[in-house]
C-alpha cells in the first residue's frame, strides 16, 4: 500500500518524507489556498517545490472544466516535473482528457469520485489513479469504505491497472480499513500517518525497558 500525504504544506510533507514511508503527495486548489498559495505562477512554483521534497508522484489539479482547457493546463503541469500526475475532475470532459493523457503516457488521477460507475469510467479511460472520497461520503451518512470495496471488486474482475487512491481519508481507522480492503494507495493528512505510530503499550513498554536497563548502569 502506498502512502500519499494530502497537503500543500511543505513542512508536513518533509516530516512524512523524513519518516521514510512517503510515496507521494496529493493536492487540490483548496489545500493550496489553505497554505496561502494563490495565483497560477505561485501554484506552479509550489508544485516544483513539492517535487523537490518528495520522491514519488505529485498530483497537480487542473482548474479548467472543458476538454481543451484541461489538455492545455495538464500539459503545462506535466512539463513542470517528471513526478507530476495530472489530476482531472470526474466529469465528461475530464474522462476525455484522461483518455488523451493516458494515450500520451502522462499519468492521471481522476478525482471527486463518489460512485463505482464513475470509477469504472476512469479505469476505462486509462487513469493511473482513481480517487474515491471516503470522508466526504461518510460526512453524508454513506459508507465510504463500501465504495472502495466495490471498486476493488470491479477492478479485480477485469484486471484494470488503475490504482485505487483512497482519498478524503480523515483518520487512522480509515487507513487501516482501506488496507484491509486492498486500496492501492491512501492519501490523508499527516496525522493519519503519524497516528499509526501510537500505542500506549509501546510507550509504557519502552519506558520499562529503559528503566530496567538503567538499573545496571
Ligand atoms: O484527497 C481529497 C481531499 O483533499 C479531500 O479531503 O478532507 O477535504 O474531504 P477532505
Amino acid at each position: 500500500m502506498k502512502f500519499f500525504i494530502d497537503t500543500a504544506n511543505l513542512d508536513q510533507i518533509k516530516e512524512a518524507q523524513d519518516l521514510g514511508v512517503l510515496d507521494g503527495v496529493t493536492t487540490n486548489p483548496s489545500l493550496m489556498a489553505k497554505e496561502g498559495i494563490t495565483g497560477a505562477e505561485n501554484i506552479l512554483n509550489h508544485y516544483k517545490k513539492i517535487c523537490e521534497v518528495v520522491e514519488g508522484d505529485v498530483s497537480a489539479e487542473v482548474i479548467a472544466t472543458d476538454f481543451d482547457g484541461m489538455v492545455k493546463e495538464g500539459e503545462a503541469l506535466a512539463a513542470l516535473h517528471p513526478q507530476i500526475v495530472v489530476k482531472l475532475p470526474m466529469i465528461a470532459d475530464g474522462v476525455k482528457a484522461c483518455k488523451y493523457f493516458s494515450d500520451k503516457g502522462i499519468k492521471t488521477n481522476v478525482t471527486l469520485v463518489f460512485s463505482a460507475g464513475q470509477a469504472l469510467l476512469a479505469a476505462k479511460a486509462g487513469a493511473t489513479y482513481v480517487s474515491p472520497f471516503l470522508g466526504r461520503l461518510d460526512d453524508i451518512s454513506t459508507d465510504g469504505l463500501n465504495l472502495v470495496d466495490e471498486i476493488r471488486i470491479i477492478y479485480d474482475n477485469y484486471g484494470f491497472q488503475t490504482q485505487i487512491l483512497a482519498a478524503s481519508i480523515r483518520n487512522t481507522m480509515h487507513v487501516i480499513n482501506c488496507a484491509k480492503i486492498g486500496a492501492d494507495v491512501m492519501t490523508g493528512p499527516l496525522s493519519s500517518i503519524t497516528g499509526l505510530l501510537k500505542h500506549p503499550l509501546t510507550d509504557s513498554g519502552l519506558a520499562k525497558f529503559l528503566e530496567d536497563y538503567n538499573k545496571g548502569n
